[in-house]
């Protein structure tokens, strides 16, 4: 009976979505996996689940940052509906001023009277006008008003280790110098905590267009002048690899492994691998850029395994942490927008690319301990997406709301076989999951369900839990490309998950076509 309406749902969304996304031969498969919850695979690091916010489009003026006396609600400037937005997510850190931006950013800019600060030309991002109306007190105050922690960018690229060491003085000195005092008199008394410094980013690109060994060299000389204090405990990230650049991560690791506390990842979903001509779009897609968008998404697994291999041979202790501190997807910008400005819509797809990582990060805890997705508003994979004085929550929000419980849980062992879903020349697993006993004490299942077709009917094996009561949360929708437009009613929201059943030791998960659920037991 069960089956029977899961195959008419199924047909039912074939039905919606044929023609334009030609989905063919809707079906319920069914797949087995195994949970070992006496196991302990390690602590998923909280600072997974990180936001990136840079100076780039709206990603800070008018998505964070309004002025105190804009009639859309804000505290000192920043909008409320925003803050009470991220609070909800418990977003545990905040990378920023960049990105490209960071190495031509000069900290000194964005500090002091408000009105007596330079405007400077975005170079990076549509030459918009920089007016450093948000700078280093703001942006605290915005940490500090969403609950989370800080990662610093300094610029390596176009400045010195003097700028440097001065900025991390005047934010964390707690002394009577000159830099502190400077830091009080702009309204800060108390310096700040700073969780993460990034050394440079992307060194090998925008912040240099250095070599492996140049960089190397150059990080060396800026961290001996990065002091660690009783009021500066940040850790030192150095700026790694794009992607599939291993010789990055290994000369990194072999000049200077043992200067830094971790080392960066990039690593961007375009539909179509092409970063020159059309990267794809974000709605209106087919079936097979749906499949090419996942079968590039899951690379992240190999390519985050074959970092790890070459930090291993350096690291064996894994001391340094694998900071993937850019990712998620990338499409044409939308239509009419400032091609500078990296607008994009946010669809279901999203979501499920977003679970898809989560679910290969928490395999990867001992090495991966912080990621940051790029980025939280109004660019590229966003959680929120703002038009003026209205806000709306991506679909991409609610998967990572959703995962939230997984936040510092112990990772437990799932195994699983997939089926395959094959389209345009590319095959992928019908989905992906990871587990964890969170730290209300109850296990968590994150099933990223990537067949755009088909439903799945899981059974888990679950020996050694005793389970009564399954329950959890939903995130799907009728069409591939279900988007969360600001002023239009959403399309994507998750509801309560209904498809779970225990039978002695034996799990059933019914799991929606190109869905995201994240199931509770209790
Ligand atoms: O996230 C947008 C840009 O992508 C960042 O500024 C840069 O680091 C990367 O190339």
């Amino acid at each position: 009976m069960k089956i029977k309406s899961l195959v008419s749902t199924a047909c039912l969304a074939m039905a919606l979505t044929s023609g334009a996304f030609q989905i063919a031969n809707a079906d319920t498969l069914r797949a087995d996996a195994a949970l070992k919850a006496d196991e302990n695979g390690g602590t998923i690091s909280r600072y997974i689940y990180g936001q990136f916010s840079e100076h780039l489009g709206g990603g800070i003026y008018d998505g964070i940052w309004v002025g105190p006396d804009s009639k859309i609600p804000n505290v000192r400037g920043i909008r409320s509906d925003v803050v009470a937005a991220l609070k909800d997510l418990h977003v545990p850190v905040v990378r920023w001023p960049g990105g490209c931006f960071a190495d031509e950013y000069d900290w000194r800019d964005g500090i002091g009277p408000r009105d007596q600060r330079p405007v400077r030309k975005n170079n990076w991002w549509g030459d918009a006008p920089e007016t450093n109306q948000f700078g280093t007190h703001e942006f605290m105050d915005f940490i500090d008003q969403i609950g989370s922690e800080a990662y610093i960018s300094v610029n390596v690229g176009s400045s010195s280790p003097k700028d440097m060491r001065e900025w991390v003085e005047y934010m964390t000195s707690p002394g009577t110098d000159t830099l502190a005092n400077e830091r009080r008199k702009n309204g800060r008394d108390a310096p700040w905590k700073v969780a993460f410094w990034g050394i440079g980013n992307e060194s090998w690109g925008c912040g240099g267009k250095m070599r492996p060994e140049y960089y190397a060299d150059e990080y060396r000389r800026f961290q001996a002048f990065f002091h660690k204090s009783d009021t500066n405990q940040g850790l030192k990230i150095a700026s790694g690899a794009n992607a599939e650049h291993y010789e990055w991560t290994d000369t990194l690791m072999k000049v200077a492994g043992g200067d830094m506390d971790g080392i960066s990842l990039h690593y961007y979903t375009l539909p179509t691998g092409d970063w020159n001509s059309s990267k794809g779009a974000a709605t209106g897609f087919g079936t097979d850029q749906w499949v090419s968008t996942f079968s590039r998404t899951l690379k992240m697994e190999e390519i985050i395994s074959k970092h790890e291999a070459i930090m291993d041979k350096y690291d064996p202790q894994k001391r340094v942490g694998l900071f993937v501190d850019e990712w998620g997807t990338w499409y044409d910008v939308e239509k009419g927008t400032n091609p500078g400005f990296l607008y994009q819509k946010n669809t279901l797809r999203d979501a499920v690319v977003a679970a898809a990582n989560f679910n290969i990060f928490h395999h990867h805890v001992d090495r991966v301990k912080m990621t940051s997705i790029a980025q939280t508003i109004n660019v590229l994979q966003a959680m929120i997406l703002t038009d003026k004085d209205k806000i709306e929550l991506t679909p991409t929000y609610y998967a990572f709301k959703m995962y939230v419980p997984f936040q510092d849980a112990t990772a437990l062992p799932l195994t699983f076989t997939a089926p395959q879903y094959s389209a345009g020349g590319n095959t992928i697993p019908a989905f992906n999951a990871s587990a964890a006993r969170g730290k209300d004490g109850h296990v968590y299942i994150g099933i990223a369900n990537m067949d755009p077709a088909d439903n799945i009917v899981l059974s888990v094996d679950v020996s050694g839990l005793k389970v009564t009561k399954v329950g959890g949360q939903v995130l799907t929708a009728d069409k591939m490309d279900a988007a969360n437009l600001p002023g239009v009613k959403a399309a994507v929201a998750p509801v309560d998950y209904k498809g779970g059943k225990i039978k002695g030791n034996q799990l059933t998960l019914d799991i929606p076509s190109k869905s995201v659920v994240v199931v509770q037991l209790n």
